[in-house]
């Protein structure tokens, strides 16, 4: 049997539209720690990606070159062969339903059990699903009993009809079927698809702050991905087309120079602070690559960068807004992704979006390398998270864990560790 398979290994998948990101992670049980279960991550691997716009494959040949380029490096980290990954999805095909179950409690004294609850959360993924959709999660909000609304977890509770309202996350089947054909061409099996922004939250928010309300925002290349919570439940996902490769598009116009110089001059100086002050402080873009020495302006360059930043903070706005949340929650926002090493970005947020903004690093891991704060890897981390969170390790299973029912599940919540609990006896 291969080392992965005993040493209880987690693995997580990102791939973006600018890189490809894989973590792995090793649960070590409360008998090797004496402690609590402990997550460490023991590499990270990151290469550039090829094939791959908004979440959206456009060459299954690059993805797979890219995937297993990253695989490689990531084996040679950890020395062992991996098997299996938890992937992450996410881009412009993502779409979010409501839907409602409702199921007779089968007891015939009419206490709810586990499998009720399974039961009326299934009942709802059957109503929404539209044609050529996946379902890849399905997200109980609350419950009634014989009419009673807002109860958080009904088990043990009594009553004849229980119904769930759900929040159903679906991705586009042909999207979905692209992913996981490079994935196993690049020789990988795929323990189970989860929404990035979801996964990269677990990573790096507390259940407090998903109780007092929070947004957490994953600003990548091509897209601005969120989640909020509130009362430790999903309130809304969203994916707005925009991300920092339009920051860097910006420049080049503005700038009127080569798209890589500008991904340097944004990356070596990009500042959007909403009060900096440059005087008359000039750059060089010689200094960053440009083939001649070439002055420019550094406040005309924070100010296409501004404009832009603030146009994407103002998107996330008009989401909070939409959920009478603009300004409102208490455990502010947090932002991942490698586009908010943005200079000045938690500046400008607390100005446009009127709430406390913190830079989203991974909470309670061990990790061997310091890659671990690197904002660009907290997707491919947050579903090592979630990996070792749903209990499963690499190489306990032949094949795709993705049966319908494995994508039932709370984050978070009340019901996360009942609903766990319900997925283990549900999975074969
Ligand atoms: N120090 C930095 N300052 C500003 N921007 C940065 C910095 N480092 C990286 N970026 C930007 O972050 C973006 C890449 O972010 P990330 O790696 O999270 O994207 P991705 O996951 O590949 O893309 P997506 O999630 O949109 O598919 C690039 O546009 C890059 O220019
Ligand atoms: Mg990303």
């Amino acid at each position: 049997m291969p080392r992965s398979r005993q040493d209880n290994l987690v693995a997580g998948l990102d791939i973006g539209s600018a890189f490809v990101r894989m973590a792995v992670g090793q649960v070590f049980t409360r008998e090797e720690t004496h402690e609590a279960e402990q997550l460490h991550i023991l590499g990270l691997a990151e290469v550039s990606s090829q094939g791959v716009h908004r979440g959206i494959i456009n060459s299954i040949e690059d993805v797979v070159s890219a995937v297993s380029e990253c695989l490689e490096q990531t084996e040679r980290m950890v020395g062992v062969p991996l098997d299996s990954v938890w992937v992450g999805v996410s881009g412009l095909h993502i779409m979010v339903q409501k839907s409602h179950g409702v199921v007779a409690v089968s007891k015939p004294e009419g206490e709810i059990g586990e499998e009720d609850v399974a039961r009326a959360v299934e009942a709802s993924r059957s109503i929404a699903t539209p044609l050529n959709y996946e379902v890849l999660h399905v997200l109980p909000k609350s419950f009634s009993i014989d009419g009673q609304s807002g109860i958080k977890d009904p088990v043990g509770m009594t009553g004849i009809r229980l119904e769930v309202d759900t929040q159903i996350i679906l991705g586009s089947a042909a999207q979905i079927k692209n992913l996981t054909k490079a994935i196993y061409r690049a020789g990988l099996e795929i323990d189970d698809l989860v929404l990035s922004i979801i996964a990269a939250a677990e990573a790096v928010i507390t259940p407090r702050q998903k109780e007092l309300g929070v947004v957490v925002v994953n600003l990548g290349a091509s897209t601005t991905s969120l989640v909020a919570y509130e009362e430790g439940e999903i309130l809304h996902t969203a994916i707005i087309p925009l991300g920092s490769e339009h920051i860097t598009n910006d420049i080049a116009i503005g700038l009127r120079t080569s798209i890589d110089i500008a991904e340097a001059v944004k990356i070596a100086h990009g500042n959007c602070a909403p009060d900096a002050v440059f005087k008359r402080d000039q750059l060089d873009l010689y200094e960053v690559g440009a083939p001649e020495h070439e002055l420019i302006k550094k406040e005309y360059l924070h100010d296409i960068i501004q404009a832009r930043a603030e146009e994407i903070l103002r998107k996330i706005n008009a989401e909070l807004t939409a959920l009478q949340r603009s300004g409102l929650l208490p455990a502010g926002v947090v932002f991942t992704g490698a586009g908010a090493k943005l200079g000045g970005l938690i500046d400008l947020s607390k100005k446009i979006l009127r709430l406390p903004s913190t830079l989203g690093y991974p909470l309670g891991l061990g990790s061997v390398t310091d890659k671990i704060n690197d904002l660009g890897f907290s997707s491919a981390v947050g579903l090592v998270k979630w990996g070792s969170m749903m209990g499963e390790t690499i190489g306990r299973k032949n094949g795709v864990r993705r049966s319908g029912l494995s994508s039932v599940r709370k984050v978070g919540g009340a019901l996360s560790q009942q609903l766990k609990k319900m997925m283990k006896s549900l999975i074969p």
